[in-house]
């Protein structure tokens, strides 16, 4: 350490690299040519490439500033008990036993990273032992990368990659999957993405994930889903679901963590749950109890506007109605830019096959295309996209599809 006045404490700090997914939308931003087209980001936007208010999130946000009886007085340590309880139900459905047994919480978090990350403490702190950072974590190869940085962050040692994508097939490689499942120590977390898988797009089909939770039944390992897409993967909320509700029909425990960033659109507000099921109201109370401390030093007490938006839309029957509007919206512009930018790629006859890019569901497509292709394409074409190939399909637009799979095309047959 310097001694004062001799130079910065901070010096030994080394320099972070960036978020790669940021880097690319300031790398856009910084770009001057005309034709360029952003499909690294990881939000919804308009066939005019804008951010989109949903409507209904619009007419909500103007009730809740007229309403004078609201103020800005802290919100309970969990979150607002009607934002709780109606994430909840969203996740686990109108008739779910589990919320009629009273087995249900939920910890309003910022976002659904923060929903998994108290819930990866939580998990450190009392799973499996007291704290036991030695419980092997899996995680999907590939996954949203901050997976392993959330659950690193959280004090797990050991956290492993369960095979998942197909590259050769362009699919779900379930062999693999359930070999991995079946050699997993006992109590092994497992983080499923609960539908639109991020980045690959692709999902386990229901028989799929019946062979999946037989096996992590019966190899007592812990599902940890992440619902950033509810919604998003079908238009429909109920069948976005039925992972996590088929594993709580099978009797597990356990922990989702659920986003509104996209199926709202809210992602500056941070509005997120921890859904939590376990085996009765008294170990789901033991664990909320706990939550509580985890929160206390985490951020306190969540903010509240982001979850009154969530919360009133969802308590009333006609805004709830008028959201899912706004959700097969947004789900459906998705599967038009996927329709007609494979119909482009076909008609160029781009060497490949591109049925993946309607057999992906979700924001986003795994293209294939190698980093050295994605290179080309953000250098010459001045079209960003992730490393790994994954677009996603929101920064198409009915302007830039021609200009985006001509350049794929070029692409693929000159690299
Ligand atoms: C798979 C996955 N999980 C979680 C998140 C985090 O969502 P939020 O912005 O609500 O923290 C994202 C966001 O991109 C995601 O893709």
């Amino acid at each position: 350490m310097a001694p004062p006045g001799s130079g910065s404490i901070f010096a030994s700090v080394p320099l972070a690299a960036p978020v790669a997914v940021f880097k690319l939308s300031a790398d856009f931003r910084a770009d001057g040519d005309p034709r360029k087209v952003n499909l690294g980001v990881g939000a919804y936007r308009t066939d005019e490439g804008q951010p989109w208010v949903l409507p209904v999130v619009r007419k909500v946000e103007q009730k809740i500033a007229s309403d004078t009886s609201l103020n800005h007085e802290y919100l309970p340590i969990l979150g607002l008990p009607e934002f709780r309880a109606n994430a909840s139900r969203i996740a686990l459905g109108e008739d779910s036993p589990a919320i009629k047994e009273n087995r249900v919480g939920g910890v309003q978090s910022l976002g659904g990273t923060g929903a998994l990350r108290i819930g990866a403490e939580f998990l450190r702190r009392w799973y499996n032992g007291t704290n036991n950072t030695a419980t092997p974590v899996y995680i999907s190869s590939p996954s949203w990368e901050n997976h392993n940085s959330v659950f690193g962050d959280a004090g797990f040692k050991d956290i492993r990659a369960y095979r998942y994508w197909d590259a050769a097939n362009r699919g779900l490689e379930l062999k693999g999957f359930l070999e991995d499942l079946e050699n997993a120590p006992e109590f092994s977390i497992f983080i499923l993405h609960a539908c639109a898988h991020n980045p690959t797009g692709t999902d386990p089909t229901p028989e799929q994930w019946k062979q999946i939770a037989a096996v992590m039944k019966r190899r007592f390992l812990f599902p940890f889903f992440d619902s950033a897409y509810q919604g998003f993967a079908s238009g429909c909320l109920d069948r976005d679901a039925w992972a996590v509700r088929y594993f709580v029909s099978e009797g597990f425990e356990l922990f989702c963590a659920q986003s509104f960033s996209k199926n709202f659109g809210l992602y500056n507000e941070r509005v997120g749950n921890l859904t939590v099921v376990g085996k009765d109201v008294e170990n789901v109370q033991r664990v909320l109890s706990q939550m509580e401390k985890i929160v206390r030093t985490t951020w306190s007490n969540p903010p509240s506007l982001g979850a009154r938006i969530v919360a009133a839309t969802l308590a009333c029957p006609q805004l709830f109605a008028e959201w899912k509007e706004n959700v097969k919206t947004m789900a459906n512009r998705v599967l038009l830019m996927r329709a007609e930018l494979k119909s482009r790629l076909q008609a160029l006859g781009t060497p490949g096959t591109w049925n993946h890019i309607t057999e992906q569901i979700g924001m986003f497509s795994f293209t294939g295309l190698n980093p050295k292709q994605v290179e080309y394409m953000i250098k010459e074409k001045h079209i960003y996209l992730m490393a790994s190939g994954r677009i996603n399909m929101c920064g198409l637009t009915t302007k830039n599809l021609d200009y985006v799979a001509n350049s794929i095309h070029e692409a693929v047959t000159t690299i």
